[in-house]
């Protein structure tokens, strides 16, 4: 039987259209869900909107429209972008979903009965911005460091959820990995909070009256559910659960879900305690990546300095986004955005790296061979893969990259030793070597830049005259075999991958 991989993004806000941060995860989510499927496993990537709340149905109001047809817009706008980006999730889960909703519902009978949840009396501080709880010690200058406000403080009776009792058995499993929580400095941090604050109760719901747009309790229609424990099941209702159980039972518990630190607090304590009040497994890992910035500042609204990920591709193209965002980037450490950067390593590593590669060695193929593979010839690129593999699975793929563009500079100075032109006057036999084992390196180039740019990747098939579709059918095993180049093959040369952009 074949391994399953199940990944998850966070579910994204529907107050603004998404910019590049959003992209970012998403973008990272697919290349890893590509990969695991390129390996045979069966895989599910689940990404989606998260649509209750306070914080959306203030803009909704502000814009003058009623929450829901403002939701439909903004969802509509997040499921066009990740296909315009070709996200290939297997969901795109909303929190509207009646059956999403149901569920949900389900879930807070559940842990009412159950007596995780009990109605009280709740004072805290709230930042709408965050749909978060906050400590004093979050705040900066009384104010919450993400949004610059004050947050309003909440007095008011509520339904609270009995996190405390969790929190001997989470903090073991987070310090023993069963709930793994990577980079480890992440880990740590989450160490340090159930450690120095401890998990408290905490209100789960508000009065309908003042927080109409969410999910009604159904045990008291006064009140409205916490976003936050809505969100988090779509984790679960993606798969279809409770009615699907046959998905639910492949997929789950989530292998990684991927987030930035923004909201790693909530998942590593209010969703496992969840978890465990509702006796499902916790998921294996969650990995936190980079926060990014905009030339040095933080994104955002008022500087006017929000990227939007589809004016991006449309200048750049697709793929183009794509390596860049992964490229550019130390996977789990912050990074910063910027347009010189990106037209930089665009040329640099684009247009005269691979496209320029690409180009030569096909150029070469119907000067010296009429267009035609030539005879096959024992090679390997065994330990690019092996560095490669190591680097997907231990969630790197920058490194990834880097071992392919490693190879394609391996390829350029291969060239230059060998200097085909003056082989074509002297060595015939040794020139149709070379130019084999470039094609060949090509072909496994293809295959590995799959995951991430997998339009160039069905390009540079075509031009080596394989068929994308028949490719991508082969196992992983049988494309990293050496010699899958037949000769005597016609090559399709054409037009250039990268132009290089001009200034
Ligand atoms: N709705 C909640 C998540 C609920 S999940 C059960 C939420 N939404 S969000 O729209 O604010 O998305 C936050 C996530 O978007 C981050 O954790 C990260 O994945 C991504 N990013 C948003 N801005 C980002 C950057 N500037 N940099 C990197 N990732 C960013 O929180």
């Amino acid at each position: 039987m074949s391994e399953k991989f199940y990944i998850t993004t966070p579910i994204y806000y529907v107050n603004a259209k998404p910019h590049i941060g959003h992209a970012y995860t998403t973008i990272t989510a697919d290349i890893l869900a590509r990969y695991h499927r390129m390996r045979g496993e069966e895989v599910f990537f689940l990404t989606g909107t998260d649509e209750h709340g306070a914080k959306i149905q203030q803009i909704a109001d502000k814009a003058g429209k009623k929450p829901k047809e403002f939701v439909d817009e903004i969802s509509a706008a997040f499921s066009a972008a990740w296909d315009t980006l070709n996200i290939s999730n297997d969901n795109f889960i909303r929190t509207t979903d009646p059956a999403h909703e149901k569920a949900v519902k389900e879930v807070a009978q559940e842990l009412f009965d159950k007596k995780f949840i009990y109605k009280g009396k709740y004072e805290a501080l709230y930042c709408v911005g965050c749909e978060q709880y906050k400590t004093k010690t979050e705040l900066v200058d009384g104010k919450c460091p993400d949004h610059k406000c004050e947050p309003e403080m909440h007095t008011e009776e509520a339904y609270l959820f009995r996190m405390s009792k969790f929190q001997n058995e989470l903090l073991k499993l987070i310090k023993g990995d069963k709930l793994k929580i990577s980079p480890e400095t992440r880990k740590n941090e989450v160490i340090s909070f159930y450690e120095k604050e401890g998990l408290k109760d905490v209100a789960i719901s508000r009065k309908k009256e003042k927080v109409p747009w969410g999910i009604e309790l159904p045990f008291d229609k006064n009140h409205t559910l916490y976003v936050w424990i809505d969100a988090f099941l779509n984790y679960l209702t993606g798969l279809g659960w409770p009615k699907d159980k046959k998905t639910y039972k492949k997929f789950w518990p989530a292998d990684v879900q991927l987030m930035s630190k923004d909201i790693l607090r909530v998942h590593a304590t209010i969703w496992p305690a969840m978890l465990l009040a509702m006796c499902e497994e916790l998921p294996k890992e969650i990995f936190v990546h980079g926060y990014f910035t905009i030339d040095g500042q933080k994104m955002s609204k008022s500087l006017g300095n929000v990227i939007d990920p589809m004016e991006l591709a449309q200048k750049y193209g697709v793929d183009e986004v794509r390596y860049f965002l992964s490229r550019e980037v130390s996977f789990g450490e912050d990074g910063d955005f910027s347009f010189i950067r990106l037209e930089g390593r665009y040329n640099a590593d684009l247009a005269n790296g691979l496209g320029n590669l690409v180009a030569r060695v096909l150029a070469m193929c119907e000067k010296y061979f009429d267009n035609k593979i030539p005879e096959k010839t024992a090679g390997s690129v065994e330990r690019t893969w092996q560095s490669y593999e190591i680097n997907m699975e231990k969630l790197a793929p920058h490194l990834a990259l880097k071992d392919v563009w490693d190879l394609i500079s391996f390829c350029d100075q291969f060239i230059n030793t060998e200097a085909p032109w003056q082989l074509a006057k002297v060595d015939k036999e040794r020139l149709s070597r070379v130019i084999y084992t470039l094609l060949e390196t090509i072909r496994h180039i293809a295959w590995q830049i799959g995951p991430f740019m997998p339009m160039t990747s069905d390009k540079i098939f075509e031009q080596l005259g394989l068929k994308p579709e028949v490719e991508k059918k082969k196992s992983l095993e049988e494309a990293k075999t050496w010699g899958g180049l037949a000769p005597g093959k016609k090559i399709e040369k054409g037009v250039p991958l990268f132009p290089r952009l001009e200034k």
